[in-house]
């Protein structure tokens, strides 16, 4: 079964608007997707009928909050398909949840994290500001197809303490073999920590079937609130974490000098938590399983190719030739053009909202001589028309600035 785009889109109360008398093209996805009204709905659900405390308060606000915040962590395990909800951490993005691992793995001198030559910032710097530790980063080279398996079982080696990658690349698209990955590296005695931000939204993830050790994603990627995501970790890799951001909740008791800590989730989530911002993520995983991850992931493959074979020739797409390799991503350069002119005359002309820039992904642009790209990536409420749209603009822009 495929997608009702025209029936999705009427819950996105955006796609309904003008602005300048046109309607909002929004192909900015992979930074930030656009919310249904369910999910807001759910977001004010709270506020105006249980604003209270989770966790806590034994009133009757309070024990409303426990049993959706209960039921989000419920759907959210569901969604990954995690063995128990107390699995999964809520934090407040990817970023956090990575940066939690970092600074809370038991790390010995000489440790070496190795990563990919097109990780986020998010997954780079981490690893970078423990270098005092004594933890070495490494990255395995792309080859011009995508990741190279080759490559990595060259870089693996008995000091491989942790393989932290990013399992669909917001730059390009394009993603690693992640079952394959997880089982060389467990052979290797390295545990897996898996950045998929731009994989739970689009492909079915199975926490279990991949056998990830760590697995981080956000809310605002995938129709849920901003400030919101989760740090899944196998009840024993939590196990291995120490406490890292502490106070009100991670604790059993304490003294004046000492505390007695809680077991994961609880001892990772400090202080009071964004319930709303939960309760709505939750509602989020629940409208994305209702239409089919499959269904979504073919979605956004046909509309890649549409874009990219309607655009052959005139510009430089960034990743694997093959669209059906890039997901919803479609990553390019028109020849010197700077990318924010571009972007900025796209949204100008039709209200075409793109990225331009690095992406946060610069040591890739760096490394390739490159100052950026201009990214266009969609998401379920995208349509044909609105890439044609998109390949009619560019044409016509690139004609005016060249
Ligand atoms: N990771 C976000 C993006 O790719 C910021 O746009």
């Amino acid at each position: 079964m495929g997608l009702n785009t025209e029936k999705i889109r009427q819950d996105f109360p955006i796609l309904q608007k003008k602005v300048n008398n046109k309607p909002i093209i929004y192909f900015d996805n992979a930074c930030m997707t656009l919310r249904p009204i369910q999910v807001i709905d759910k977001i004010r659900e709270y506020y105006t009928d249980y604003p209270a405390c989770g966790e806590r308060s034994l009133h009757k606000l309070g024990r409303r909050v426990d049993e959706e915040i209960g039921k989000a962590k419920e759907t959210l395990k569901k969604f990954i398909n995690a063995k128990n909800a107390s699995e999964l951490i809520l934090t407040k993005n990817t970023t956090e949840g990575l940066n939690l691992v970092a600074n809370a793995f038991p790390f010995k001198p000489g440790d070496v994290v190795l990563g990919t030559d097109k990780e986020h910032n998010s997954n780079l710097l981490p690893w970078q500001r423990i270098a005092p530790k004594g933890v070495v980063y490494d990255y395995v080279e792309s080859g011009d197809d995508g990741f190279s398996l080759e490559n990595f079982k060259q870089k693996l080696n008995k000091k491989v303490r942790l393989v932290a990658m990013v399992m669909t690349s917001n730059m390009d698209g394009s993603s690693i073999p992640v079952k394959e990955v997880v089982k060389i590296a467990h052979d290797n005695g390295s545990l897996v920590l898996l950045d998929a931000a731009q994989a739970v939204p689009h492909h079915e993830v199975d926490v279990r079937k991949l056998d990830a050790d760590f697995l981080a994603f956000s809310g605002h990627k995938m129709m849920g609130p901003t400030g919101t995501g989760i740090l899944y970790g196998k009840e024993h890799s939590l196990g291995l974490l120490s406490p890292y951001i502490v106070g009100g909740g991670t604790v059993i008791d304490s003294t004046h000098t000492t505390a007695k800590y809680e077991e994961a989730p609880h001892k990772f989530e400090a202080g009071l938590q964004h319930y709303a911002g939960l309760i709505g993520l939750g509602e989020a995983a629940n409208y994305i399983m209702r239409v089919g991850r499959d269904n979504i992931e073919k979605h956004e493959t046909t509309l890649n190719k549409f874009v990219t074979d309607s655009l052959a020739g005139m510009v430089d797409v960034i990743g694997p030739k093959d669209a059906g390799k890039r997901s919803g991503i479609f990553s390019f350069n028109a020849g010197s053009t700077d990318p924010h002119e571009i972007a900025m005359m796209l949204d100008q002309m039709e209200n075409i909202c793109l990225r331009s820039g690095a992406h946060c992904v610069h040591s890739w642009f760096n490394a390739h001589n490159l100052r950026g790209s201009v990214r266009a990536s969609f998401y379920l409420y995208n349509t044909q028309e609105e890439c044609q749209k998109f390949a009619e603009t560019l044409k016509m822009a690139l004609k005016i600035v060249k």
